[in-house]
């Protein structure tokens, strides 16, 4: 059984702060003492205690904090009169996979808390609005579609298709939401539109999101921080298998329909065609057998799948191939097996333009690409995106042993900042206010 936690984080001020001492008030938000590491499903205690948290932090600054109709939480830092327009964007999410690390989402947004602070340190008085953007259900883990908040926020999702998503619980978005003050179309959302928000998407002239790195692109070159170049293309589709269910000691070995059974050589089939195609990336991270009985034999299993790979097509055929295999296992086992797309991302190549913009003001800075999806991949079919990364040394990620070191973190809180100050323009004055 899984058990999270959740207590009410302390605000400590209206900042300055640093990362890691933001990152410590959220240190026991959502820990899951069964798995390890955190567990902050969207709208669930932990992601909701999280919000609140930025809400305060955000307040704390004097920022203008709305949450859309999209659940998406937007924190303006503008000149009184100033128009909301040509935004520069930043920000990240505070969901997290089960068991996942501290900094997969909320260094991106701490960090975002931290760049403003160093901004008003500096004296910087941008000429474009910044505005802080925290994203729900980034990883899809309670609704299966992961970038959700961007994805309607473009239209990527239509809204009758999210509403209707369910999570473990069988509740969907719809009677998530409608129970929630905090997320679309509860108490506090009813103003905004749920889906394609074309009046948002002509606020923002740009999106940049600072993200830990979840690969070991940095460690080995000795650099702190790096300029993303492109999001590798990936998908998510859902194996049905149904077997019949039966008793443990009175059913023969022979004739049994065991899904789960089917399910095992389904999994080795995956990972046997994802190594026979170059590049791909497949794997099987949840098998969940019904009823789950040890003495039983299992009626139904969902499997997940998601594979990855740089080319669209080459993913698509992937997935066909990986199809015919379960279809074949499936009738071998006498079960029946369906396969359901959940979502697809194609391969996003960063704005070529902004990204040439972050290197002048981070000269010098390694650019990598990532496997991981981010809403800044989403984004990028409406508005100039970028991304950068800091070094993790572990090079491991959605596990509690994710890492940034303090100085890291602190170094890519000044690396948002002087990206800010140099895309939203003008530069610092020549004396710094205290
Ligand atoms: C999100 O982190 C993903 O890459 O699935
Ligand atoms: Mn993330
Ligand atoms: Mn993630």
């Amino acid at each position: 059984m899984t058990t999270s936690t959740s207590t009410t984080p302390r605000l400590d001020g209206a900042g300055p702060d640093t990362v890691s001492a933001l990152l410590r008030q959220i240190a026991d938000v959502g820990r899951d003492r069964a798995r390890g590491g955190y567990s902050r499903p969207v709208y669930g205690d932990a992601e909701l205690t999280l919000r609140e948290w930025f809400v305060a932090a955000a307040e704390a600054r004097g920022l203008d904090v709305e949450t859309d109709g999209n659940g998406i939480i937007w924190a303006w830092w503008s000149a009184p009169g100033q128009e909301r327009e040509n935004a520069v964007a930043t920000g990240s999410h505070l969901d997290s996979v089960p068991g996942g690390g501290p900094f997969d989402g909320p260094l991106g947004v701490a960090s975002a808390l931290v760049a403003v602070d160093e901004l008003r340190r500096r004296g910087v008085t941008p000429a474009r609005p910044i505005v802080i953007a925290v994203f729900p259900e980034e990883e899809g883990s309670r609704f299966g579609v992961a970038t959700l908040g961007s994805r309607l926020l473009t239209g990527a999702i239509t809204p009758e298709r999210a509403l209707a998503l369910k999570d473990a619980e069988g509740d969907t978005l719809a009677d998530v939401l409608a129970r929630s003050a905090h997320g679309a179309q509860g108490t506090h959302g009813t103003h905004g539109t749920f889906g394609r928000d074309d009046t948002r998407l002509r606020q923002l002239g740009l999106f940049v999101e600072l993200h830990v790195e979840q690969g070991l692109g940095l460690q080995p070159l000795g650099e702190p921080i790096a300029v993303g170049a492109s999001i590798l293309g990936h998908g998510r589709w859902l194996l049905r298998l149904t077997g019949q269910g039966n008793h443990a000691g009175t059913t023969l070995m022979q004739g049994r329909q065991d899904p789960v059974v089917a399910a095992s050589r389904i999994v080795v089939s995956i990972r046997d065609l994802a190594r026979a195609t170059d590049g791909a990336r497949a794997t099987v991270g949840r098998v969940e057998a019904t009823p789950g009985g040890t003495n039983v034999i299992a009626s139904k299993v969902e499997v997940s799948l998601d594979v990855r790979h740089p080319d669209d097509a080459v993913t698509a055929a992937l997935v066909q191939r990986i199809a015919t295999a379960a279809e074949l296992i499936a009738a071998e086992e006498g079960c029946a097996v369906t396969l359901t797309e959940q979502s697809l991302s194609p391969t996003v190549a960063f704005d070529a333009g902004l990204r040439d913009r972050l290197l002048e003001a981070l000269p010098g800075v390694p650019v990598l690409d990532t496997g991981a999806g981010h809403d800044a991949g989403i984004l990028a079919s409406d508005v100039p995106t970028a991304m950068i990364f800091v070094r993790n040394p572990t090079g491991i990620s959605h596990s509690p042993e994710e890492l940034i070191e303090d100085s890291d973190a602190e170094r890519g809180a000044a690396a948002l900042a002087d990206a800010l100050q140099h895309l939203a323009g003008p530069s610092a004055p020549a004396t710094v206010e205290g």
